[in-house]
């Protein structure tokens, strides 16, 4: 018999430490908040052109759209970002095109866009699911809210606690 609990003791260890990868790859899947969307939009100068007074809407207004009036009027972003005139003309094929357009005005690295398009489009899913049940958008739902990413770690914390009550006690139930 090995001294450390057995081999019940030895299997629960690397599940545990799954489950915290687990908690921390859940963590990092999701949506950055709005204020991070935000501070990313300047620091890739996203806001040389949409700015008050600029030729693209500001910050603010790109939420809207993208946020509640996309979501009123179109069936997927994608769709939306089809009708988007850009250069006096519809040019892009999906959002992803749009995005990848836009960031090469700027030059922005392909991560940081990507994290920003998630964004747009979790944005967007809100916005439709929020249009369905037929309420105005309440500020607390926006995307990135601290309060969803605050729950999967709590329900990542109780899983753990799960399986490490149930390896003591099978180890122990041994002796
Ligand atoms: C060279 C100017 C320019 C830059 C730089 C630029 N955009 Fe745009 N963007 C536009 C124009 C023009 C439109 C089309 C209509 C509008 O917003 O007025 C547009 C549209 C958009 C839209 C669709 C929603 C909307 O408001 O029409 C999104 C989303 C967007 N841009 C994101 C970005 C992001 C993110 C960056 C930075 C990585 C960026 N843009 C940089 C000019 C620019």
């Amino acid at each position: 018999m090995a001294p450390t609990g057995g081999p019940v003791v030895r299997l629960a260890l690397p599940l545990v430490l799954l489950a915290v990868l687990l908690a921390c790859g859940a963590l990092a899947a999701a949506a950055i908040t709005e204020e991070e969307a935000r501070r990313l939009f300047e620091e890739l100068r996203c806001n040389t052109c949409h700015v008050e007074g600029g030729i693209a809407s500001p910050w603010e207004e790109v939420l809207e759209e993208v946020g509640e009036e996309w979501p009123a009027e179109y069936a997927t972003i994608d769709d939306a970002a089809r009708d988007v005139e850009y250069m006096g003309q519809k040019m892009f094929r999906d959002f992803s095109h749009l995005m990848e357009v836009m960031g090469r005005n700027v030059g922005a690295p392909e991560d940081k866009l990507r994290q920003l398009e998630d964004f747009f489009r979790e944005l967007f899913e809100r916005g439709k699911a929020e249009a369905a049940e037929a309420k105005p958008a309440p500020e607390a739902a926006r995307p990135g809210d601290r309060g969803a990413e605050l729950a999967m770690v709590v329900v990542a914390a109780v899983a753990i606690a799960v399986i490490v009550a149930a390896a003591v006690y099978l180890a122990t139930r041994r002796r």
